[in-house]
């Protein structure tokens, strides 16, 4: 990786573009092997260079997965929250978010079909939405 930080990728460098629009960052994370898929530690690992340029830093973040596996994500996030603690994000410790996921949670139209589910999600993004509101008045949005 460390090859191209002087001719960055012009996919990467888009990429890093998209998060540096954004005031934050939801992870929502299958459970692969127990840690996250390969191709979100890629994804994760170009945005964090070239060096001294980490796309993570102070960009408030927090993580959330469903799984059809009892434990719903729960090992992958923690790994990808050591992760984003290494790249300097500010996370949302509370609440936390482990989806067992059943054939017919969420419908075609993208709806959660179950309502204590539901309300759980809602009280989910009002959170982030505290935290994040948070963070962004009191931490510059660079490094
Ligand atoms: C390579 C691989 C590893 C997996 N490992 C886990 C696991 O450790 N824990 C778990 O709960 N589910 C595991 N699963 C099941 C995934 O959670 C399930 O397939 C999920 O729906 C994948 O979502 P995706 O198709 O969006 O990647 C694994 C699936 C794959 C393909």
């Amino acid at each position: 990786m460390i090859d191209y930080d002087a001719d960055f990728p012009q996919s990467a460098r888009a990429f890093k573009d998209a998060l540096k629009a954004v005031d934050a960052l939801l992870f929502v994370t299958p459970e692969y092997n127990r840690s996250i898929p390969g191709g979100l530690k890629n994804a994760i690992d170009w945005a964090s260079r070239p060096y001294g340029t980490n796309s993570f830093a102070n960009k408030p973040s927090a993580v959330i997965g469903a799984s059809p596996g009892a434990i719903g994500t729960a090992v992958a996030q923690q790994s990808l929250r050591s992760v984003l603690g290494f790249c300097n994000s500010p996370q949302m410790n509370a609440p936390e978010a482990y989806i067992h996921f059943t054939p017919g949670l969420i419908n075609d139209a993208g709806e959660v079909t179950v309502a204590s589910t539901e309300t759980f999600l809602r009280h989910y993004m009002e959170a982030f939405h505290t935290f994040v509101a948070r963070v962004v008045s009191t931490l510059p949005k660079d490094a």
